[in-house]
Formats: C-alpha cells, structure tokens, sequence
C-alpha cells in the first residue's frame, strides 16, 4: 500500500486589524479549529476530488498553486473541509496552503504563505494582503498571531482560557468584484499624499484633501494602533477594554471604510448587549461574512465557539 498523507490548513478569525495588511499594517488573526483537509499519496497524475466542496470553483486556486509550487509533485486524492465557504474565514487561503504543502512546498512559513498569497491573486484577480495565508501557515494552538505586514515578523500571543471566542456567520459573500480592490486603490491614493500609513499619525492626513480618501487613511492609521492595544489589553486581562477597542474598530470600518453592512452593524450591537460579552466587530474583509465576539466563558450568545488552533502541517496517516 502506497503511503497516504494529510496536508491540513485551519480557517481563520480576524480578532482585530482589517484593511490594514495590503497598508503594510499590523493585524491579529487566530487560526481556528475548522480546517480544509487534503488526503492524498503520490501518483503518476494529479487528481483531487472534492466531496463536500460544491461546483468545481475551488480547483482554480488548486491550479494556481500548483503552477507556483517549484517541482510540484503529482498527487491524487481528496479535499474536505469543515469551514464554511465565503464566510469571509478563510476557506480559500486554508485550501491554497494545504494544496501547497500537498505539492510538496518546501520553504518557511512566510514563504509558503506568500507563495498562497500569490495563487489568491493568480486565481481570483483579488489584490489581498497576506493576512489569511500567513496566520493559516503559522498559527500556534491557544494563541492569536499578531502579525507585522511590513517585516512580515510574528508573535504568539497567548488566548487567556478566561475568554472564549464566538463567530456568527451573517451572510455569504465573495471578495471577487466587490470594491475590496477599490479600497486598496484608496490607500494607494492616500500613501501617494502622506507616504506609507504604517509611518503616518492621525494629525498628517489633513493633508489629503478628498474627503473619502481621507477617512480611508483614518480607518488603517487608527486601525494599526487599535491592534497594539488590544493585543496588550489581551495580555493583560483587560477584556473590558480589549472589548470597547473591538467596538470601536467595528465603528471605523463602518464609518471609516464602508465595508460594513446594516446586517453585520445590527448583530454587532445585538451582540454587544448581551450579558457577557465584552466586545464584537466584524471580522476580515467585509461586505457580508462574519462578526467575531470576545465574551465570558459562559456568555450565550449564538455562533460557534472557535478554539485559537494549530497551523498548516502534513500528517502521515
Ligand atoms: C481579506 C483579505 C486579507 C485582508 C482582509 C481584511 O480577508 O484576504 O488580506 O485584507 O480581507 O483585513
């Protein structure tokens, strides 16, 4: 009997720091225990089915990274996956890594997330940061992955086990044609006024003059501060205030960005009145997808309970 592997890829929840990656910005994603799952041994040719994966879309991102992956070997076998397609969790960075290491990627995890990233683009057209792949590459069981989009440096930060972490799904959507690409134009126009966000304060963006721009470049520079704060307000214990950030957040994306929706706004407020509950956004790229919460252990609030999960890795069955 031939040797069979499995090439596993988590999902991912962004706890804070949206439309701040493509901005060179920081993020704070968790991998969560929902993952894509290639079963595969090697062959003469390559053939992936997929069971629980509608239509044939997905074998576009399997192509895209098979024409990246240096030598890939030819591999047959299965994919599932228990993360909920168009979510806005990731399922697709999730299939583009295990693709990559079922092909036989060889590289650090940063490089195998770039190389994710890469098919992402190749794929879908979408011009997406490398937020998604690097948290599935590099994710850390119990911790969330603070991540520096500039230096493409991380850190583990541990989920105290005094939280728990809830995700309600609102509504299906795909990045593909939506103005994800426009908002990252605006930053551009914004970068090409005030130079890089990453190095720009609040007081230098009077200086872009058009006001929608302008409100952009508010949303990445209080954004990335948003991210040091709760980062450290996590570390801390402070979950009242980690939570007053993830609301503010939330605002900025709203208000700032334009990339909420009236859905997501009212199940923000709902969930953030409910015993429990410190704080909730919405989480990842927008426009539909899904709202995270920080709550109590006991907290009741509807969605999963997501557990802070390992990264991508091969298994030998
Ligand atoms: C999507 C993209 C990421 C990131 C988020 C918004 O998930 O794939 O690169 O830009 O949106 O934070």
């Amino acid at each position: 009997m031939p040797e069979t592997f499995r090439a596993i890829a988590p999902g991912r929840v962004n706890l804070i720091g949206d439309h701040t990656d493509y901005a060179g910005g920081l993020v704070f994603p968790m991998a969560i225990d929902r993952s894509t799952v290639i079963e595969f041994l090697e062959a003469d040719a390559t053939s992936l089915v997929s069971a629980d994966v509608e239509g044939d879309g997905w074998l576009r991102y399997i192509e895209a990274v098979r024409g990246l992956v240096p030598g890939a070997r030819a591999v047959s076998g299965r994919v599932a996956t228990t993360i909920p397609i168009g979510a806005g969790l990731s399922s697709s960075a999730a299939l583009e890594v295990a693709a990559a290491l079922a092909f036989g990627f060889r590289g650090s995890v940063v490089e195998l997330a770039q190389l994710s990233r890469q098919a992402e683009h190749d794929a879908t057209g979408v011009p997406c940061g490398i937020m998604d792949q690097l948290c599935i590459a590099a994710g850390r069981a119990g911790h969330a992955t603070l991540i520096d989009c500039r230096s493409l440096e991380l850190t583990h930060v541990p989920v105290p086990d005094s939280v728990k972490v809830v995700v309600r799904f609102i509504a299906s959507r795909t990045l593909e044609g939506s103005e994800y690409a426009t908002r990252v134009a605006e930053c551009g126009a914004a970068e090409a006024i005030v130079g890089p966000l990453r190095d720009a304060a609040l007081r230098d963006l009077v200086a872009i003059t058009d006001e929608r721009i302008r409100r952009r470049a508010v949303h990445v520079v209080s954004e990335n501060a948003r991210v040091q704060s709760f980062a450290a307000a996590l570390s801390s214990f402070d979950f009242g205030l980690a939570g007053e950030i993830m609301l503010e957040g939330h605002r900025s994306l709203a208000e700032n960005f334009d990339v909420s929706t009236a859905a997501m706004d009212r199940a923000v407020r709902e969930i953030a009145e409910t015993p429990g509950v410190y704080g909730a956004r919405m989480t990842g790229g927008g426009f539909g997808g899904c709202v995270v919460a920080l709550c109590e252990p006991d907290a009741r609030v509807d969605g999963w309970v997501v557990e802070a999960s390992a990264g991508a890795r091969v298994v030998r069955n």
